[in-house]
Parts: structure tokens; sequence; C-alpha cells
């Protein structure tokens, strides 16, 4: 059988060989790392252990981390402790955010709305990033968070997050950002972002599923979202995931380790896929500004083409990329996050996401190529 091409790693990440290995010593950890026998206590250290490699990735202390089942918990909790603020005070409370956040964050706020928060959605520019001085603008008397991504699950386009951190800190706003796809795609440490809180998630640096960190500065502030337990300082009620946590260490340590390689070898086979296609093919529009953007993705638009036809075409020929998320906010668009960018019907409809990762080769990318040739004419013709 053909060998499948992987070009979806922002959706998710295949598991680290380092993880793997490991997979049957992380089993035979057993016990409760609550119970303070011996065999629990084999459970704590080992993810102390893992929170201390977690933080050397964002360079944070491992204290101000918290292990939280996935990253859309985490996101959600960010949100809900304005909602809960707002319902315990009664006072009004805003929140600034922007449109071409991820569903988890903007349907949060949808539901903190609900409940009578005022949320301002700013744009992205033409560029897919969002202006500080939009955020600047923005601020009331009420702003009680301002949450904007750091990079863009569609797009790659890494936000202004020191310049708007800074801007939250003169106005004493606390400021979150969703730092998922980021973290382990491109260096990230806290002290230079300066951000409040920060989101990440293990699988999308080949560590396993289920398994995220929430880094608060001051974690006293917070609210659970699920109580009945001491579990994680009282921020979050629950026996740990102690499989996923030593693979999310093992994960953020492996790839601490090769971050700089991995980079340069993502960025040459996004270059070189950026170069071929555009030597190829005369109807695409890039949606990707390559300058400021993840090294491992590129967003492209194959004008007069359905998205959804070439990404099926190109899974028969086994290559795996992604559309944007198919109406996530209820846009009748492919891609909300084009959408939201200002991009026109045709350009937001014919766009394919590839995002690349460490274990792709140049060879992949020419077979991309070369199959991109023969199904474009195809399709073409067809419509
Ligand atoms: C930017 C962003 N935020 C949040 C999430 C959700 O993370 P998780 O899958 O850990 O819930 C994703 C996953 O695709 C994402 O890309």
């Amino acid at each position: 059988m053909k060998k499948k091409i992987y070009l979806d790693h922002n959706a998710t990440t295949p598991p680290h060989p380092k993880f793997l290995d490991a997979l049957q010593k992380i089993h035979s950890i057993s016990g409760n790392p609550s119970s303070h026998h011996q065999i629990g206590r084999i459970a704590k250290e080992a993810s102390e252990n893992a929170r201390y490699q977690v933080a050397s990735l964002i360079n944070a202390s491992p204290k101000q981390l918290l292990w939280i089942p996935s990253g859309s918990q985490a996101n959600n909790m960010i949100i809900k402790n304005v909602l809960w603020n707002h319902l315990k005070t009664k006072t009004p409370a805003h929140i600034i955010t922007s449109s071409i956040e991820h569903p988890c964050v903007l349907e949060a706020c949808k539901w903190a709305a609900s409940f009578g928060i005022s949320i301002t959605y700013l744009p992205a520019q033409k560029d897919g990033r969002v202006s500080p001085n939009d955020v600047k603008n923005a601020i009331t008397p009420n702003t009680q968070l301002i949450s904007i991504m750091l990079a863009n699950n569609e797009t790659g386009m890494i936000q202004p997050l020191s310049e708007i951190a800074k801007i939250a800190r003169d106005h004493q706003i606390p400021c979150h950002t969703d730092a998922i796809q980021a973290v382990g795609k491109i260096s990230v440490s806290l002290p230079d972002l300066g951000v409040d809180f920060l989101t990440l998630s293990g699988h999308k640096f080949n560590g396993p599923k289920g398994i995220a960190a929430l880094y608060a500065k001051n974690l006293s502030a917070l609210t659970p979202l699920v109580h009945g337990g001491p579990q994680e300082q009282q921020k979050n009620a629950g026996t740990e995931n102690i499989p996923g946590i030593i693979g999310i260490g093992i994960a953020a340590q492996a790839r601490q380790e090769t971050l700089a390689h991995d980079i340069s070898h993502t960025q040459t086979l996004r270059n070189t896929l950026k170069d071929g296609l555009i030597t190829h093919f005369a109807d695409i529009h890039l949606n990707t500004d390559t300058e400021h953007a993840l090294p491992n993705t590129l967003n492209v638009s194959f004008l007069g083409i359905k998205a959804e036809s070439l990404a099926i075409r190109l899974d028969l020929e086994g290559i795996a990329v992604s559309t944007g998320s198919a109406c996530s906010t209820g846009t009748p668009y492919s891609s909300s996050v084009l959408f939201q960018m200002g991009l026109p019907p045709e350009v937001v409809n014919s766009a394919l996401r590839f995002s690349l990762g460490a274990p792709n080769t140049i060879e992949e990318i020419h077979q991309t190529l070369t199959t991109l040739e023969t199904i474009i004419p195809k399709l073409r013709s067809l419509s």
C-alpha cells in the first residue's frame, strides 16, 4: 500500500517516538498521585517531573502550571472565570477577543454573553492579524479580560501578543492567550510574552490527546471549572490522567531539544511547497503571509475549485490536508477565519490548509505538488 502523506499537523500530531517507546513504563505507574503511600508518590513525582518539562518549554515556573484535560476546557475556564465573577459581584463585565479565535473561545464567549457580559470581537486585518490599536480602542472601564490567540490554527498567522499584553498591563486588565497552535512550533517564552494566562495542548506537539496545561501568573485568582477534589491546587478536581501527563512531559522535552531544527525543517518544506505552488499554478491565492506565520503552515486557495472536493481527491491519493473548520461559527463558508479576514467567497471556499510537521520529508512535498498537478486540471475541467 502507498505510504500516506500527513500534512494536517495543525489538526493533531502523531505521537513522538520517545513517547511511544515509554508507553509500557508509563502505564506501569499505577498509583493515584493524591495517595500518600509510596506507590501514590511515584505517580505524583512523575506528574511533577512532567510539569517541569512542560514549564521549561514555555520558560515558566512549574508552580504556575495546571493540568487540564483539554485545551478547550482550559480556554473555557478562563472565559468562564469572568462570567462567574460577574454573576457573583453583579457588576458589568466586558471581554475583548477576536473573531478568528478557536470555537472553544468563541462559543464560551457567546455563552457568557447570554448572561449579560458584553463581548467585543475584534476583526483580523487583511493579513490575518489583530491590530494592537484595535485592542486599545476597545477597552472600556468594564473590560475584565483580553483573550487573543498566539497563532491562528487555519492561517498560521502569529498575532502581536507582546504588544497586546503590554496594552493590557498598562490598563491593568488580565491578558490570556490561546497558544495551542504556537507552543512546540515556535519558541514561546512567557517572560517575553508578558501574558497572565496561557493555554497549550499536548496533542499539538506530538504528545497524547486529552491533556493540556494552563499557565496562570496568579493561580489563586482562578475559580475551578470542576469542583470536588484537592487536585491541581484545588483548581481542577478529578484524578489526574497520569499516562497523559507523563506523555505531554516527554513530548515537551523532546520538542524543546529539537525545536530549532524542527522550525528550520518545516520552514524549508513549507517554502518549497509555496514556491512550487506559485510556479505551477496560476489561479492561486496565498492566505498565509509567511513572514509572520508559523513555520509549518500554508493556507492557499485554488480559485475556482471547491476546497472540499480538492481535499477529498487528495485524500483518495493518500494525502491528508484540511479545509477550514466547516461552518464553525455559523457562517455558510468553509473557512470562518478567512471569511472574518474579509476575503471574498471564491477565496474562502477554495482554501486548503497544509500544516507540516517534523516527520514530513521533501519527497512528500514533491509528491504532493505532482499530485496536485494531476488533480487540479481534472477538477477544473469538471467545474
Ligand atoms: C487554536 C486552538 N485552540 C484550541 C484548540 C482546542 O484544543 P484541544 O483539542 O486540546 O481541546 C485547538 C485545537 O484544534 C486549536 O487549534
